[in-house]
């Protein structure tokens, strides 16, 4: 900064936006050294000087106040946000059903999965999918203790000061509750405060709500509870996290006992015998749905039986045992401005439409994804139509049809480029596939910023502070090349950019370096590695443990006759054309360099196989013929979660193969392999019935 800073009335809006943020990150922090750590750094008088320049750019330009501001916040109150609690129990996600269809397969599954008797019904319980924000309270000794949200499943924010203010949180639980007990529900706004607080907002000329989600959102994540307490939010309740006793032996005695303990559950939750009465159920939910002061986008089926909602256990981190119907998509129609291609990071061109932003089931749409060229084709888009647009839950906005009748006589049919709009390599299209790639791959600056992005993002590295737009800066900066330049970043050069000061240069140094240890699992997936999502990175990691054997095994893997490749597509869930990305992205010499710097940059760390000190824990199993007390879903279940890996075929890496009779092929390789194998019998008793 020079010796005296130009007046806010000479500033551009970027300059002003960008001291803005310098300024509010400095104020907050000398906030944070002053009120919290006793430990000032700069004079009142400075402090003084800091805070008035930010009150003045904020007077000359009001679009830049938020919430967040330390101008907003009251008392001083320390602005660095909340502190970070582990849920005791992962809160977990649901899978998603769109039709009754796929609600009829759910419960096939199940059936399939738990075997029962056929004229046992499959219980379920309805309930209303409340569209808040879910929050896990804890009571000890039946006292509320702390109260956190959701966060990213295994990691949320305590937010205990707020959710006191909640009228429906009981402060106390009475005798017959557990002493150790953890609600989970969901915190929401009605929608007749909703209008209220927005009324106000806009009166105060003060940031107004899209929607009631946010709104509510925004009310919890306040650092000052007093803003919480003077607006409504309301709660249900639906499930547990951490319990000292598990006195229910369904859901719906679970419901009931959480209303004995003074916990809000939804009027209109339904018991449900088998899948037709919960489709009714669902019906009448819809029915009743514009009548609801709350927002709710579906209908959560849970099996009501606690003991088989036990042996479905999870698949990635949603519960077999439970689905979400949701609500169609709601739509609007607005004009289409034009047609813009994004190129990701695996090279793919994705158009997206530019649209007149027109409000879709409370949210303001300015983007549509219209997938691939094929689809443009058959929908026949053109710039200038009007379309309709619809949006559904968290899933990105489409592009559902043309209005014909309103199309401009002159609008062109839209030719898709052959070329990549980035760097200009041309883009083809594989036989198979229904995407045009750019065959820039290592050139185009815009796949290798999407796979920074993607490196850095939630499910990967995660690091706090540096976002989609920090990378995109960066970049283009030439500070960051290749993923291993992150962890090379210092302060010192981060504190010379515009916009950044010596705290925040520190604070983003700091999140990268906390960031240097990082699970063999979230490692892969960060890669990027076309078809290799958060799942497959899963089983890679706990099949080879280390990223050394992961890349030893890949490196023999390259010789599709060798055991190591008959291992790698063995892998359940993993067949010949994932594989065939896999071994084409570490056979590529540059992909092989930047392994080795992230490899001496990082401390990677090694697969834990869940803690289990069953006899099969880190063995490889095959499951062959039939099997009678099992499924072969579930066996394949009970096996992971004891810390055994499946695999769908017999190597000398095979530990034990379970056969059940008609076992065939499977059968004689092992007994060729000398493999030891057992009988069903057998393995029931070795893992304990
Ligand atoms: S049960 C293990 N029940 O929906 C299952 N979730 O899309 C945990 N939600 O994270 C969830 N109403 O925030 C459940 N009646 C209900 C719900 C509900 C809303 C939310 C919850 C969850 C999300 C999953």
């Amino acid at each position: 900064m020079t010796d005296t800073p130009p007046q806010p009335d000479d500033l551009t809006p970027a300059q002003a936006a960008s001291e803005h943020a310098r300024l509010a990150v400095e104020v907050s922090e000398h906030n944070r050294l002053y009120y919290q750590d006793d430990a000032p750094r700069v004079s009142d008088a400075e402090y003084d000087a800091l805070f008035r320049r930010l009150q003045d750019i904020e007077a000359r330009f009001p679009e830049l106040v938020t919430p967040e501001s330390p101008t907003q916040q009251v008392g001083a109150e320390p602005t660095s946000g909340f502190a970070k609690v582990r849920h005791a129990v992962p809160m977990l996600s649901l899978a998603n059903a769109f039709d009754d269809d796929d609600v009829i397969d759910f419960v096939a599954r199940v059936r399939r999965f738990l075997n029962p008797p056929d004229d046992e019904p499959v219980v379920l319980v309805a309930e209303p999918k409340i569209d808040g924000l879910s929050v896990s309270l804890r009571y000890e000794y039946r006292t509320f203790v702390r109260g956190a949200t959701r966060g990213d499943g295994a990691e949320g924010e305590d937010i205990t000061a707020n959710l006191r203010t909640i009228v429906d949180i009981p402060a106390e639980l009475p005798e017959d509750a557990p002493d150790i007990l953890e609600v989970r529900g969901e915190v929401f706004m009605p929608k007749s405060e909703f209008a209220a607080l927005n009324a106000r907002q806009a009166a105060a000329d003060d940031k107004v709500f899209a929607n009631p989600r946010n709104a509510a959102a925004g009310s919890l994540r306040q650092l000052d509870p007093s803003i919480t307490a003077s607006r409504t939010l309301r709660l249900f309740t639906y499930a547990w996290g951490e319990i000292s006793e598990e006195p229910f032996g369904t859901h719906w005695s679970f419901l009931e006992r959480l209303r004995g303990w003074g916990f809000p559950v939804n009027p209109l939750v339904q018991h449900c015998d088998g899948v037709e009465e919960a489709l009714a159920a669902y019906n009448k939910i819809a029915e009743a749905r514009p009548t609801l002061d709350y927002d709710i986008d579906g209908v959560v089926y849970k099996i009501n039986r606690l003991g088989w909602q036990a042996r479905l256990g999870f698949v990635s981190r949603a519960p077999r045992w439970a689905i979400a119907h949701k609500f169609p998509a709601e739509q609007a129609t607005t004009v289409l401005q034009g047609i813009d291609i994004q190129v990701g990071r695996t090279g793919a061109l994705t158009p997206v439409a530019r649209l007149e932003p027109v409000t879709v089931g409370g949210v303001v749409v300015s983007n549509a994804t219209l997938h691939n060229e094929d689809e443009i084709a058959r929908k026949d888009v053109r710039a200038g139509d009007t379309v309709v647009v619809q949006r559904a839950g968290d899933v990105i906005p489409q592009v559902v049809e043309v209005v014909l009748d309103k199309r401009p006589k002159k609008a062109k049919r839209y030719k898709f480029p052959d070329h990549c709009p980035v760097c200009n390599s041309e883009a083809v299209r594989a036989d198979s596939e229904a995407v045009r790639r750019c065959t820039g791959g290592l050139i185009c600056p815009a796949q290798a910023v999407e796979r920074l992005k993607h490196f850095v993002s939630r499910n990967a590295f995660d690091i706090e502070g540096l976002g989609a737009k920090h990378i995109v800066a960066f970049w283009e900066d030439g500070l960051i090349k290749e993923p291993a330049d992150i962890f090379g970043l210092t302060s010192e050069v981060l504190a010379e950019r515009e916009g950044w000061g010596e705290q925040s240069a520190a604070n983003l140094v700091a999140a990268i370096t906390d960031r240097q240890h990082i699970a063999l699992d979230r490692f892969i997936y960060a890669l990027g590695i076309r078809q290799v999502g958060q799942a497959t990175a899963r089983l890679l990691a706990r099949t080879y443990t280390t990223l050394e054997a992961w890349r030893a095994a890949i490196a023999a893997a390259q010789d599709h006759e060798s055991e190591a490749y008959q291992e790698l597509i063995g892998i359940d869930g993993i067949g010949e054309l994932v594989a065939a990305d896999i071994l084409s992205f570490l056979h590529e010499a540059h992909n092989q360099r930047v392994l080795d710097d992230l490899d001496a940059a990082l401390d990677i760390v090694p697969f834990e196989q869940p803690a289990s000190d069953s006899p099969i824990a880190g063995k490889t199993i095959v499951f062959t013929g039939t099997l009678d007390q099992m499924s072969r879903p579930e066996a394949k279940a009970r096996a992971e979660a004891l810390g055994a890996k499946v695999s769908g075929s017999v190597s000398k890496k095979t530990d034990l193969v379970v056969a059940g009779p008609g076992a065939g092929a499977k059968g004689r390789k092992a007994a060729e392999l000398g493999v030891e194998t057992i009988d069903e019998q057998t393995w029931l008793d070795l893992i304990g019935g």
